[in-house]
């Protein structure tokens, strides 16, 4: 049998996985196995991971990390709903969210027993803070907001929910899972620097060119973090707050490296470029008479018909739709202004009557 490939990253223009960069590949290969989920036998590893929340930390606003490398932000964002849950300890939990928001909080609210409330988005995809406000209640233990959503690349009102959590003695969790690494280049107020939020997710493997699985989830609070910790007995560190047990240390070790290697100039260079790309690709097809959403973040968002959408995937197109049917785009690192050319090509070649 042939040895499979994996598939390049010219065509695929929906993804928010990218190509790691260099010194992420190479760490990542020199950690493959060592687990940081046993920090007391692989202590290189619980190093670099330290290394990797300090950098999250400067990034994110954070004055004191406390948190750790997830598999991804689904389980950064489980794992937020949980330290609420157990450190709020009310009945009836809920958590309430924009319907925007990504779909592992129906994981979480399904896993935990939480109730997930989710209220509509104003005219321009954000979260409608009057919904929120009106949705929250003694129970609510998260308000959570995004900074980058993944079907619109839009940034919520983060202080203004920050305030509804906290009147209702909640805690607010921002998911920057996508938006993270971009976000610290733009004006919004998204931060723990912007505003007093409690937790956030943010995924080196995204936008962070590290390999996968490296997600990030920090807490403000030590106590917080704590309430996820349960007691290790055969191991001979005290306690673990990560859901899964055995940890990816080539992720965590990637995750260092990148960046080590990218913050915060090669993190700059590419959100310039990609949202420089985005930009023109929404000039390009309006252009072309296609109702297109203006790009906040590197992302757009198009109404296509569905048989140009089906010819594009024929044609090798790796791209997606929103939960409303838009194609969406998302310009991430190996996204190139060439690439962009071919596939505007290929629409054109399918739909000549625009032209
Ligand atoms: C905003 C947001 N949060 C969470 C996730 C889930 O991340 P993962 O797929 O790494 O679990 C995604 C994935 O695209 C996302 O866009």
């Amino acid at each position: 049998m042939q040895r499979a490939a994996p598939q390049t990253f010219d065509r695929v223009l929906s993804s928010m996985c990218t190509r790691p960069h260099p010194a992420a590949r190479n760490a990542a290969e020199r950690f493959l196995a060592t687990n940081p989920g046993d920090p007391a036998t692989y202590q290189t590893v619980a190093a670099l991971e330290e290394d990797a929340l300090a950098y999250l930390a400067e990034i994110t606003g954070l004055e004191t990390p406390h948190g750790y490398i997830t598999s991804g932000g689904t389980e950064a964002n489980i794992q937020a709903v949980r330290a609420a849950r157990n450190y709020l300890a009310r009945d009836d939990p809920n958590v309430v969210a924009p319907e925007s928001i990504h779909f592992s909080f129906q994981k979480a609210a399904d896993v935990l027993g939480v109730e997930l409330r989710t209220v509509p988005v104003d005219d321009d995809y954000r979260a409608d803070t009057d919904a929120v406000r009106a949705a929250v209640d003694s129970n609510t233990i998260v308000v959570a907001g995004v900074a980058g959503t993944t079907e619109f690349g839009r940034v919520d009102p983060i202080p203004e929910l920050t305030d509804i959590a906290h009147d209702a003695g909640a805690l607010m969790h921002v998911d920057a899972a996508w938006g993270g690494f971009v976000l610290p280049f733009t004006d919004h107020e998204w931060s723990f620097s912007h505003a007093p939020i409690d937790s956030m997710t943010i995924d080196p493997h995204k936008y962070g060119q590290a390999v996968v699985p490296a997600g990030g989830l920090l807490f403000r609070e030590r106590d917080v973090l704590d309430a996820l910790a349960i007691d290790t007995p055969y191991l001979e560190s005290a306690s673990q707050a990560s859901l899964t047990g055995t940890r990816s240390g080539a992720g965590v070790a990637s995750a260092a490296a990148a960046m080590r290697e990218l913050w915060p100039t090669g993190y700059r260079d590419v959100y310039e470029t990609q949202q420089a790309n985005a930009e023109w690709l929404y000039e390009q097809l309006v252009a072309r008479g296609y109702e297109t959403v203006e790009p906040e973040l590197p992302l757009v968002a198009a109404e296509l018909p569905e048989s140009e959408f089906e010819s594009l995937r024929d044609l090798g197109w790796r791209i997606s739709r929103t939960g409303s049917g838009e194609l969406r785009i998302v310009c991430m690192p190996h996204v190139t202004r060439d690439s962009l050319r071919a596939f505007l090509s290929d629409l054109d070649s399918l739909s000549p009557v625009r032209n």
